[in-house]
């Protein structure tokens, strides 16, 4: 593979700007706005805090590398990695290649019934990957069902029905995952009649002597707890990272009241926080990791993966398997993840991500406050809302962004690990001058 870090031009062009939203994007829009639900057209009502400046849906066309075109032909630098899907960049030609292959020979397995090859080879490549001893397997279409599996894994494991989730966390939208997340209050006040109420909330890195109280009980709810969930840097949360040792003081309370604990990696896995995983950074290995965004390189995935011990408490399947779904193990999607890890391997995603870091400190110093690790970092723009109306002034320069954070005064960054310095400088250039435009308004 050439050396996709100094690559050639079609893989890391500069940010090319015409008109946004151009003529093509919105006549989409407006019929995109015909046929699909409301609420999912979210950019739309951002318009507003975004002071019409760039925040019109664009209509992606076609993405490659760290560039995305739009329908009118407008050119981004995506600093987002679409979800930090695009970990490895936007289609990446192994991965594309992987896809075109699997889908001429077979398109779709049958769920659990019959396995194909791309299954178990992609089973055994994230096995390979994990932390040590998480071996056993659950393949999943995306993040949230993901989560639902490592949920169901760690309720039978821990025989307890009870979940101890973070404020702030964000663990997807499904009922069961949608019962832990807790990010914003939009997202669960219309079905919190419906949520599970088995899910006690605690302030993400709060002292681990209350938790270790509220496991103890009695009559606290917390004897009931038999699973923890947390993801061990918050995502959208507006990348916290947790105080040094809390993830393994967490460990240790699991261990010492026999409870489950998962860690949703779906955000922070595949290297993007300078190790493979966030947890490797304290040297914890949970029982359950819930996987998805990058795994196979922009195809839908999601596995949860766990000891086998633990995945054994599920018991062999008697008949139907009792935890399956029509497009389990899909082996195109199978065929782009083994593809995605190998790319990842030899891309060394560790050491770029950690790389990422260091510039983005170093010119950061002194201008905005910097937080998360890794390839995901949050800058501070110490306003709640600025950084919405700051992504819709950048997007007007030809980069994507995302808001972050509970107040939406983070602008995150987790951008395809092959952006080129030139992509990156520009980048900060823009962010720089973007918000202090934006705080000059507001002043
Ligand atoms: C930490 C985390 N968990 C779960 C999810 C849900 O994944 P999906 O959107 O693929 O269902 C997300 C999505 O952003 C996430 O960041």
């Amino acid at each position: 593979m050439s050396d996709i870090w100094t690559a050639d031009a079609g893989w890391a062009l500069p940010a090319l700007v015409t008109t946004i939203p151009g003529p093509e994007s919105i006549s989409r829009v407006d019929l995109l706005a015909r046929h699909e639900c409301p609420a999912i057209t979210a950019r739309r009502a951002r318009q507003g805090e975004a002071r019409g400046i760039g925040s019109d849906p664009i209509v992606w066309e076609r993405a490659y590398g760290a560039n995305v075109w739009d329908a009118d032909g407008n050119r981004f630098v995506d600093l987002t990695g679409a979800f930090g899907v695009a970990l490895i960049g936007h289609a990446h030609p192994e991965v594309t290649d992987a896809v075109r292959d699997q889908a001429g020979s077979l398109l779709h397995g049958m769920g659990d019934v019959f396995p194909n090859g791309p299954r178990i080879q992609l089973m055994a490549d994230l096995a390979e990957l994990a932390p040590p001893g998480l071996s056993s397997c659950i393949l999943a279409s995306s993040g949230s069902e993901a989560v639902e599996a490592g949920l169901k894994t760690a309720r039978l494991a821990s025989r307890k029905p009870g979940v101890l989730a973070f404020w702030g966390s964000y663990h997807g939208l499904s009922y069961g995952a949608l019962a832990a997340t807790a990010y914003k209050g939009d997202f669960r006040a219309p079905f919190a009649g419906q949520l599970g109420a088995h899910v006690t909330h605690m302030p993400y890195g709060c002292e681990l002597s209350m938790l270790d109280q509220l496991f103890t009980g009695p009559a606290t709810g917390g004897e009931l707890i038999g699973t923890v969930i947390v993801e061990p840097i918050l995502g959208r949360g507006g990348d916290v990272v947790p105080p040094k040792g809390w993830l393994a003081g967490l460990r240790a309370l699991c261990d010492k009241h026999g409870l489950t604990l998962v860690f949703d990696e779906i955000y922070t896995g595949f290297g993007r926080t300078g190790d493979w995983w966030a947890g490797d950074h304290d040297g914890v290995v949970p029982d359950v990791l819930c996987i998805g965004k990058a795994l196979a390189g922009g195809m839908p995935v999601g596995a949860c993966l766990a000891k086998p011990e633990t995945m054994a408490a599920w018991g062999s399947s008697q008949g139907e398997a009792i935890h399956t779904s029509t497009f389990l193990g899909h082996p195109v999607t199978a065929a782009a993840g083994s593809a995605a890890i190998r790319v990842m391997r030899e891309m060394d995603l560790p050491a770029r991500a950690r790389r990422f870091e260091a510039t983005t400190r170093a010119r950061f110093e002194g201008v905005l406050p910097v937080r998360g690790r890794g390839a995901m970092l949050g800058l501070e723009c110490g306003e709640p809302g600025l950084a919405a109306r700051v992504m819709g002034r950048l997007l007007s320069r030809g980069f994507i962004t995302l808001p972050g954070g509970v107040h939406g005064d983070i602008l995150g960054l987790s951008p395809p690990l092959m952006l080129s310095d030139e992509q990156r400088d520009a980048a900060f250039d823009a962010i720089e001058s973007c918000v202090s435009e934006e705080r000059r308004l507001g002043s």
